[in-house]
């Protein structure tokens, strides 16, 4: 029996200690119940009355204080070297089992092959993202976030034009800029972004690298995002980490408050590195 492991001595004791009080309460109610059917009560009666009835005043069975003292020793002792004073609790139990899991898996994966991370990554997506995110990923009609642009230029170009919130930094939510910076301002900015800061290292538009490097002080990204785009030590988002499996971390520790609801968070020790790492290899498999 997997969930009941008796090699271990405070299972057992706790186990035995149970046994012991339910076959005393038993025991003890059977005699009782038996008394009551075939012999007449006896003993000194209480004075008071209630609408006829009297009570005795007879002490209480040795039995009922013998078991009533057994449940409060096993009570005391159970706080004492169980829960909570010494930590034990089925849910510490369980998130034991989820990590020695986390670590099995993490080891299976190490060399695992970009085709393993993106398979297992869609599984996992199909199992606890799908439903929000829609099975393709595009966020079915802005309920969630569209995943085939998160991780792209055109991710970047929509932040930029029409805000972002819901990540609860410091700096609070990120306004829309679209009354500041154009279309093709945001366009050159994310192909900086793209190529320059994030780990991703590449551009669709290499051509507007160099009008983006210039626009990033221009449209003031650099007064949140640090001029190294990292974040200014967590006052905002790291943009180095954009799309890839730390940015991920970042989302899945915070939570995402979003237009139509709130994205759980999906911490460690649940999702592991791995398996984020498995689910940005199958992300972008998806991304335009
Ligand atoms: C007023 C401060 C501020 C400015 C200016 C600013 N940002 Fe942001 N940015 C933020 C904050 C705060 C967030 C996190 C918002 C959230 O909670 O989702 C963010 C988020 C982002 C993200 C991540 C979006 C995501 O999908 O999570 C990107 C990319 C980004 N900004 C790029 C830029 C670029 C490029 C510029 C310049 C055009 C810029 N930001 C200007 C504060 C700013
Ligand atoms: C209960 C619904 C729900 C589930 C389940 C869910 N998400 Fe989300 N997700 C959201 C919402 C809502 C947003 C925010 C959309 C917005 O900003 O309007 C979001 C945003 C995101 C973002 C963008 C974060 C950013 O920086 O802008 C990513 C990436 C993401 N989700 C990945 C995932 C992954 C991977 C899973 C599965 C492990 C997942 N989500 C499960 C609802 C969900």
């Amino acid at each position: 029996m997997e969930w009941l492991d008796l090699s271990d001595s405070k299972n057992l004791i706790t186990l035995i200690g149970a046994i012991v009080i339910l076959a005393i309460t038993v025991a003890i109610a059977g005699r009782l119940i038996s008394k009551m059917k075939h012999s007449k009560a006896d003993g000194q009666l209480t004075t008071e009355e209630w609408d006829g009835i009297r009570e005795f005043t007879n002490d209480i069975p040795v039995g009922w204080a013998a078991s009533y003292l057994v449940l409060a020793i096993w009570a005391i002792a159970y706080c004492a070297w169980i829960y909570p004073l010494q930590g034990f609790s089925q849910l510490g139990e369980y998130n034991e089992e989820v990590e020695s899991f986390q670590a099995k898996l993490a080891n299976k994966m190490t060399n695992a092959s970009e085709a393993d991370l993106q398979k297992m990554g869609g599984n996992f997506f199909l199992l606890q993202c799908a439903q929000c995110h829609g099975e393709t990923g595009n966020g079915m009609n802005n309920r969630a976030a569209d995943l085939t642009t998160w991780g792209t230029e055109e991710g970047i170009i929509d932040v930029v034009l029409n805000g972002s919130k819901g990540l609860n930094y410091p700096l609070g939510e990120m306004v829309p800029l679209k009354d500041t910076v154009s279309a093709e301002d945001a366009k050159a900015v994310a192909a900086f972004v793209m190529q320059d800061i994030s780990s991703i290292g590449k551009t669709k538009y290499p051509e507007l690298v160099n009008k983006g490097r210039a626009m990033f002080d221009e449209a003031t990204c650099s007064a949140c995002h640090g001029p190294d785009g990292k974040g200014m030590d967590g006052m905002g988002p790291d943009l180095s980490t954009y799309g890839d499996e730390a940015f991920l971390a970042e989302v899945f520790a915070r939570g995402k408050k979003g237009h139509i609801g709130q994205m759980p968070s999906f911490r460690e020790p649940m999702v592991s590195e791995v398996q984020r790492k498995a689910l940005i290899s199958y992300l972008k498999t998806i991304r335009e």
